[in-house]
């Protein structure tokens, strides 16, 4: 199947990510959320992220505003009743998945591929809340997603050979590269970041180093582009803290144990940047 209409559903960072690259690429998008003001924080945000490119020189003003043109902001979740793929990008919590995944499978017409951004959630459970498990596929974009390169491709326990090649397909018309990977907790992303994350939360609890030593060996010492503490503030506390909780319950293994230093900032809301509090003060 060939792709054409795209609905994002979530219009937070990544949903608004996912929806621009699409409308980049020339697919006409709905992009759907809740209520007005998270549109209208969605589409600032993209307005303002293709605006940089226009600055660069890469994109001209009328470019601009076709992209823009091609996102349709909506709070109808009936618009999934034009959509050849939904891709869900909303809150990390397993019940809200499966209800909007069972209304989606309602509203949406039986070729429609259901696809979720989850950075660590089971595809196949996600799925079983559908009579179409089979049409049922993760679809892991990174954060920024304008220039992370990687899809993660994943296959719950159901999904058609087909439905994985046609997700793999449009990743590559998205100029990104996709990886298959199977449906196991973390899948292959989270399940060897956030250990490593974790890891450089631990040296700082046992006092071997400050949060800026740690992020400086990684940087300097092993070329990553910003180092773990700066990683972990950037994705959210509570997110890592979350997927470590999804592999430490998954595995039921000791070495996923979340760090106490990493529950008591998320505690205290220290949160990483979006709270302008985490491993780093952002003013
Ligand atoms: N949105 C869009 N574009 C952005 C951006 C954003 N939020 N932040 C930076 N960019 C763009 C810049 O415009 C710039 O573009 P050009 O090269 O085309 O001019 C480019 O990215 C580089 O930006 P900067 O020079 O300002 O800064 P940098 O070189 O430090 O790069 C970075 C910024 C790309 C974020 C880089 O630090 C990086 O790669 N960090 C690691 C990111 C990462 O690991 N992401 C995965 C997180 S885990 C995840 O997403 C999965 C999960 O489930 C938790």
């Amino acid at each position: 199947m060939k792709i054409k209409s795209v609905m994002v559903v979530g219009a937070g960072q990544m949903g608004a990510g996912i929806a621009q690259v699409h409308a980049q690429a020339g697919f006409d998008v709905v992009l759907h959320d809740l209520d007005d003001d998270s549109l209208n924080r969605g589409m600032a945000g993209i307005r303002k992220n293709v605006s940089r490119q226009v600055e660069k020189g890469r994109l001209t003003a009328e470019e601009m505003e076709a992209v823009i043109a091609r996102i349709t902001p909506s709070t109808a979740l009936e618009q999934a009743a034009g959509a050849d793929i939904i891709i869900e990008a909303i809150v990390e919590n397993m019940t809200s998945k499966t209800a909007l995944f069972a209304e989606l499978d309602h509203l949406a017409p039986p070729h429609t591929i259901l696809a979720s951004n989850t950075s660590s959630l089971p595809i196949t459970e996600i799925a079983a809340a559908t009579k179409r498990p089979e049409k049922v596929v993760g679809m892991h974009f990174m954060n920024p997603v304008p220039v992370m390169k990687l899809v993660e491709i994943i296959r719950g326990l159901a999904t058609d050979d087909d439905v994985y090649e046609t997700v793999a397909e449009l990743a590559g018309r998205l100029q990104k590269t996709a990886v298959e990977v199977n449906d196991f907790p973390g899948f292959v992303s989270n399940r060897v970041l956030m250990p490593m994350i974790n890891e450089a939360i631990y040296t700082v609890y046992e006092g071997v180093a400050s949060p800026e030593a740690v992020d400086e060996v990684m940087k300097l010492g092993m070329n990553h582009p910003m180092g773990p503490l700066t990683l972990a503030d950037f994705i959210g506390l509570d997110t890592c803290l979350f997927i470590m909780e999804t592999l430490h319950e998954g595995f039921g293994d000791d070495k996923y144990r979340p760090c106490p230093l990493l529950r008591k900032y998320v505690k205290a809301g220290w949160l990483g940047k979006k709270a302008g509090r985490g491993f780093y003060i952002y003013e």
